[in-house]
């Protein structure tokens, strides 16, 4: 069965489906000794020869899911030229190729996703699907009702507004906030940015929640795998939005 190049791309785990049409694009990707450029591209696994800066890419039957506390302190890119350490450091018993779902910035700790199933992750980030993302974030200042209804019903960033989100608050310290919020975009470094809008930085940033699935007892730097009822229900979660 013939399927697109960056969709076999992803379910060999060489990147996610975006990363991969980036590495075509770029001219790294050739079928049988042909470099392909055209995003449409069509392949049989079963016949075709794909290689990825010459190396030979073949398809990893076995699917793998992990859920990572990630720590501060850890890029989740699987190269960086700044030499900064990255999460698939930390799972060192894991041989297979697997990338994170999504990203968390360098300082932000707690849950991440990892795999080797190129539509897992697709799924799970496509902005279509609204997967809900819970964040604990310790804030400086204590933000008044008419603060947190403005992260509620939206809020204008650079790149425009946001959707609405869940915001609770949680604790009130001294000088600083804890609050919990939950949004279903996933924009860079979203979170820090939605509370500069109202002056009130982010100091702690936590993923507590991804979907219906819970950062639980890991602790940080553990990661476990997924058990299969998991990736169903997330997997789910993901293609029931797809329907009207
Ligand atoms: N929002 C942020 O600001 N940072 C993250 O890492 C995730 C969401």
């Amino acid at each position: 069965m013939e399927i697109r190049l960056q969709k076999f791309l992803a379910q060999a785990g060489v990147a996610s489906r975006r990363a991969s049409e980036e590495l075509i694009l770029a001219g790294k990707v050739a079928v049988n000794g042909q470099t392909v450029t055209k995003l449409g591209t069509k392949i049989d696994p079963e016949k075709d020869l794909v290689t990825v800066n010459k190396k030979v890419i073949k398809v990893e039957k076995q699917k793998f899911y992990i859920a990572l506390n990630k720590p501060a302190g850890y890029i989740t890119s699987l190269k960086d030229p700044q030499g900064r350490k990255k999460v698939t450091d930390l799972l060192k018993d894991i041989q297979v190729r697997i990338y994170p779902v999504g990203r968390l910035d360098y300082e932000t700790e707690g849950l991440l996703l990892l795999t080797n199933d190129g539509d897992f992750a697709y799924n799970l980030t496509h902005p279509k699907h609204k997967i809900k993302k819970t964040y604990l974030a310790q804030v400086q200042g204590i933000q008044s009702e008419n603060d947190l209804q403005k992260l509620r019903t939206g809020i204008m960033l650079s790149d425009g507004p946001t959707a609405t989100a869940e915001v609770n608050l949680l604790k009130k310290g001294k000088n600083t906030a804890t609050i919990k919020i939950t949004i279903h975009e996933g924009r860079n470094r979203q979170v820090r940015r939605m509370f500069e809008a109202i002056n009130h930085p982010v100091l702690h940033l936590k993923r507590v929640r991804i979907g219906n699935l819970d950062l639980g007892a890991l602790k940080v730097g553990e990661y476990r795998f997924l058990t299969p009822l998991e990736v169903q229900s997330l997997l789910k979660m993901s293609t029931n939005s797809d329907k009207p």
